[in-house]
């Protein structure tokens, strides 16, 4: 592993790459890492780097969504095949036919969309600053909201806003009820519960604390409580615990982990970069149209945590 680790150091290098990796990622992914985020950090990370390589560990939607922001850069997805459930629970055509029955609607994706939806979007946003986002839309303009009807009904209850769901979900997140989170509590009565907001309603009604990845571990690090109840993917516990490792932290189920963010391994983040491929382009007209709404949502630059004792 040290040899292979080396190599990827000397590629990366020689290549003038910079490696991006989600939470969700195995462990080993995050030690080579530059730079290790949540989705919305990982955009700007994308938006101002100088590599000339980004090499993208994570799924599909996020290494579009560096193509799309860094048009000039190669981009690589050492696994082709790690996507988003979720974000292929909405496709181009399926959006075209909704919005002509929702004419008055202002679109709003979250960033787990193909760049084809993110082109017929007016503005993306990431669990970071969805709330923000969306309270920035004139009062009066109703919302289509796609495709996580989880978080969109997050947002709609913190917002007051007017918002149609679309039909869509995580399910790594779905998976996680009710009855888990109150187990949890019973094993762990001391602890906080700290939700992603990609989860169901009723799981976000028994949080202390909702945020996306980045907030999660960042409240974990400032807060005098000593014990944590983890409602998102298994993989923010290796930044948990390496950031925190005085605390503990007790995952809210064992069945919180995203197949696709696992697939990615020490040796095919070598292979992407001694290959260059697999490579992630999205075609200049769709790419023109996607940039708008990812534009207007990195130049919101607003995210809070949402906590609730
Ligand atoms: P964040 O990176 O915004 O926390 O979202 C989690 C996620 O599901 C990414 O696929
Ligand atoms: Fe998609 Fe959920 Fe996996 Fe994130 S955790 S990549 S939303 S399936």
């Amino acid at each position: 592993m040290q040899e292979l680790t080396g190599e990827i150091t000397r590629f990366k290098k020689e290549r003038k790459a910079v490696i991006l990796a989600h939470f969700y990622q195995n462990p080993e992914i995050h030690e080579i890492a530059d730079f290790v985020g949540d989705s919305l950090g990982l955009s700007q990370q994308a938006a101002t780097t100088d590599a000339e390589v980004i090499v993208f560990c994570g799924v599909r939607f996020m290494a579009e969504t560096a193509s799309i922001l860094s048009p000039d850069k190669i981009v690589v997805l050492p696994v082709a095949g790690a996507g988003c459930p979720m974000a292929d629970m909405v496709d181009a055509s399926q959006l075209e036919k909704r919005k002509q029955e929702l004419p008055d609607a202002t679109v709003v994706c979250y960033v787990n969309t193909t760049a084809e939806v993110k082109a017929l979007s007016d503005v993306a946003c990431t669990s970071a600053n969805a709330v923000e986002v969306v309270e920035s839309l004139p009062k009066d303009k109703s919302i289509l909201f796609v495709p996580d009807k989880n978080l969109g009904r997050y947002v709609a209850s913190r917002t007051g806003k007017q918002m149609t769901m679309w039909e869509g979900f995580c399910p790594t997140h779905h998976h996680l009820k009710r009855e888990d989170v109150l187990q949890a509590k019973e094993q762990h009565p001391e602890a906080l519960v700290l939700v992603h907001p990609e989860c169901r309603p009723e799981v976000i009604e028994l949080a202390d604390v909702v945020s996306s990845t980045t907030g999660i571990i960042n409240y974990a690090k400032q807060s005098k409580a000593q014990e944590f109840i983890v409602a998102t993917e298994i993989g923010i516990l290796h930044p948990l615990r390496k950031q925190c490792p005085d605390k503990k932290f007790y995952m809210a189920s064992d069945k919180l982990i995203c197949p696709n963010m696992k697939l990615t391994t020490l040796e095919a983040v070598h292979s992407a970069l001694v290959n260059l491929e697999p490579r992630v382009e999205v075609p200049k007209e769709i790419r023109e149209r996607a940039i708008v709404c990812l534009g207007r949502m990195l130049s919101n630059n607003n995210t809070q945590v949402d906590v609730r004792i």
